[in-house]
């Protein structure tokens, strides 16, 4: 999938590919829209202040790292690149914080 790079920090959903794109203090992320605990569809909270879920509420900070609840790892970050004016995600290639912690590190572009 292809989105242009927002020109401010927020958060955008891609419903139809389940995919959260979101900029955050120079950084920018894909996550996979689903809880990993137990695959919820994650929210959005208030004032760029990261991510919740519905289901047993835990909560994560906009970088996708867990702070609060039942999951235990963080949100999983999709596998980004940069294209010139516009981000690249993958949705097929999810990185899970707890099984290939280097990777999820590195899953990110600056902007
Ligand atoms: S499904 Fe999200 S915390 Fe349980």
């Amino acid at each position: 999938m292809r989105y242009a790079i927002p020109a401010a920090d927020g958060v955008s959903i891609d419903g139809a590919n389940e995919v959260i794109l979101c900029r955050s203090n120079g950084e920018m992320y894909a996550f996979a829209l689903s809880c990993p605990h137990q695959n919820t569809a994650l929210k959005t909270m208030p004032k760029n202040a990261g991510f919740q879920c519905a289901r047993h509420k835990s909560k994560y900070l906009p970088n996708g790292t867990f702070v609060s609840g039942r999951a235990t790892r963080n949100m999983d970050r999709l596998q980004i690149t940069r294209d010139g004016a516009q981000i690249v995600v993958d949705p097929d290639i999810a990185f899970e914080s707890d099984v290939d912690p280097a990777k999820w590190a590195a899953a990110l572009i600056k902007v």
